[in-house]
């Protein structure tokens, strides 16, 4: 399955041999990294940490303590002001400006602020991934709105983020940030805006994705997600890191996942992707 999944990969250009991992036992490593906006003080200090491949954490800390910073270092958004990173085995101070949006490509974003195209419908906003790979459009719209309608957005496929609820935007935002099946997925608070049912149908999707090889990051503040969920959380306490921790109480119950229709990722979309 992999083989297939890499195969179609080389086949569109998304994966270069060129940018293969150097050093495979890391997605993300971390050290020593510090970060300041402009003048002011450190908002991250010391940070050291590594993220293996088809590991799954939560990203916690009180409001202020970091988590967007820190996705923005792991997305390449922002460089560190001390310290180094290393994304996919690349140290990101030695690669070439040229080489950065090859990575950038693998990491699937859910930002904060959701961060949609106002003027594209839905529907583009999640096909986007997809054509920017240069899929076609016959074999990426039965994926789209298979996804959309897994997030429960099928009746809203030509609406415009602006006239979507926010907890809409929010799953048009993880549609379009799961789609091309990326390496590294970063979901900054992404069940921030929805009802419990919803937030914990979308951590079944980041579950399955992960499932699949994704490397997942949820940064939230759902401490009874975390606690249920139990996956090893990233503790920030006003920017320095905690180790990572199993949860002691982890998944104790049975987490209540709403049926619905079958997730997205079948063997076909597999070969697909
Ligand atoms: N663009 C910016 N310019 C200056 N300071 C910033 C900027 N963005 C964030 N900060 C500061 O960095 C610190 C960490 O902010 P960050 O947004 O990373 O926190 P957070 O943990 O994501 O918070 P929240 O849970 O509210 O989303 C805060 O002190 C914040 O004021
Ligand atoms: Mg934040």
């Amino acid at each position: 399955m992999r083989g297939a999944i890499r195969g179609f990969c080389r086949q569109r250009g998304l994966f270069n041999p060129v940018m293969s991992e150097k050093n495979g036992d890391f997605v993300v490593r971390f050290e020593n990294v510090g970060l300041r906006y402009g003048l002011g003080p450190e908002v991250l200090q010391d940070i050291y940490f590594d993220l293996r491949p088809g590991s799954f954490h939560f990203l916690t800390g009180a409001s202020g303590a970091g988590k967007s910073s820190l996705m923005k270092l792991m997305y390449l958004a922002m460089r560190p002001t001390r310290g180094s990173i290393s994304l996919f085995g690349r140290d990101i101070a030695a690669t070439s400006r040229r080489d950065l949006p090859a990575l950038r490509r693998r990491v699937g974003v859910v930002f904060q602020e959701f961060r949609l195209l106002n003027h594209l419908s839905t529907f583009d906003n999640v096909a986007l991934p997809l054509r920017i790979a240069g899929a076609r459009e016959q074999e990426l719209r039965k994926h789209v709105e298979e996804l959309l309608t897994w997030v429960g957005l099928e009746n809203h496929l030509k609406a415009r983020p602006p006239t979507l609820s926010g907890g809409q935007q929010q799953r048009v935002a993880i549609a379009r940030a799961v789609i091309a099946r990326p390496r590294l997925l970063l979901a900054d608070e992404p069940t921030g805006n929805v009802d419990d049912r919803m937030a914990y149908r979308l951590m079944h999707l980041f579950e399955e994705l992960n499932r699949l090889g994704t490397t997942v990051v949820i940064a939230t503040h759902n401490q009874q997600l975390v606690e249920r969920l139990g996956h090893p959380v990233l503790h920030l306490d006003t920017g320095r890191l905690h180790t990572p921790s199993r949860n002691a109480d982890a998944a104790e119950e049975p987490v209540a996942t709403d049926d619905g229709p079958p997730l997205p990722y079948d063997p076909e979309v597999l070969n697909y992707l």
